[in-house]
Parts: C-alpha cells; structure tokens; sequence
C-alpha cells in the first residue's frame, strides 16, 4: 500500500435503516479518507430479517449522501475483506458508541485482520448526541407509533412512515 495512493475507506454495516449516527460517522470519516464506500451487508439472514430489502437501504443512503460526491453505496455479498479488497479499500471505518460495543468491534476487526493483514479497522465515535442511537431502536420506536423524526435523516422518515406508519 502506497501512500501516494487516495485513502479509500468501507463502511460497512447492515443499516436497516441508515441513521443520523451512522451518517454522522460517515462524514467523520471523510476528514481522514479520500473516497468513502458505504457497505451494505446482503446476507440471506439479513435480508430475511430486515425491515427494508438490502436493494431499500442502499437506495436510502444513497439520497442521504447525494450532496456528497466522495461517498459511494454499495451492496455486498460474502466476506467484507475480500470486498474492501476488490475495491482497493485499506481501511474498514466502524463507529463505537460506547465501551458495550467494543467486544464485538474488536473481535471483528482481528478477524479481519486475520483474514487480510492489509485491512486497518479505523474507530470512530459519533456525536454525544448519537450515543444511545441504534437502527433496532429506531425500528422498534417506529413500529410503535413513536416519533424518530430527531433519529434519521428526512428521505428515511418518509420511508419509515410508508413501511410501518410511523
Ligand atoms: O451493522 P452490523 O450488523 O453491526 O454490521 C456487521 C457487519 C455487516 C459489518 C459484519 O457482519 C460483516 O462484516 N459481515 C460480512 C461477512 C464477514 O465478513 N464476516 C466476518 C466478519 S469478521
């Protein structure tokens, strides 16, 4: 890996729906990299379990970073270092919310590593504001008539009201 080289990061994650934490990773992100790939995980489990089809997610985020021509979306199948490898991505971003999530993130990004010595996993914590903020929650405040409006970005509300009437 040549430094010379744009820095090229992935996002990775399931983003059922995209919130305004993820997005705000998203954007912290691009203070360090140069291209940011936004990866949406197509997994037969997932797809199964999700509220909006992996085809939905990436259409959503794609509207919520349209003002942003460094950020790309993408679906993927399969392992996420041989992703970020057919993409000539060195970096996997995650956000950390709070010390809960780091058990998980760490094993992750060794394994990754494992897998692919050429993969760095960057952490990067959202505003406080995001902190307690997960797609679950916006998924389940939703489908309970709750409002989310503060939670995600315009283009998902609508998107959220016409799936469960929020
Ligand atoms: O938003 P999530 O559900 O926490 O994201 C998890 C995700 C999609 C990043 C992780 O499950 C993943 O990387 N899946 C792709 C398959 C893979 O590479 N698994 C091995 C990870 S060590």
């Amino acid at each position: 890996m040549s430094r010379s080289q744009p820095v090229v990061a992935i996002y990775p994650g399931s983003f059922d729906p995209i919130t305004r934490g993820h997005e705000d990773v998203a954007r912290r992100t691009l203070r360090v990299a140069d291209r940011l790939i936004v990866a949406v995980a197509h997994t037969a489990t997932q797809a199964k379990r999700g509220l909006f089809t992996v085809e939905e997610r990436v259409e959503m985020i794609r509207e919520v970073f349209a003002d942003e021509p460094d950020v790309e979306v993408e679906a993927f199948e399969g392992l996420l270092v041989d992703f970020a490898r057919s993409r000539g991505a060195h970096f996997v971003v995650r956000g950390l919310r709070a010390v809960s999530d780091f058990e998980y993130e760490f094993q992750m990004a060794q394994m990754n590593r494992e897998l692919w010595d050429e993969i760095e996993t960057l952490f990067l914590t959202p505003d406080q504001h995001y902190s307690f903020l997960s797609a679950s929650l916006v998924r389940e405040i939703a489908r309970l008539g709750g409002d989310v409006s503060r939670f995600v970005s315009p283009t998902v509300l609508a998107r959220l009201q016409a799936r469960v009437g929020a």
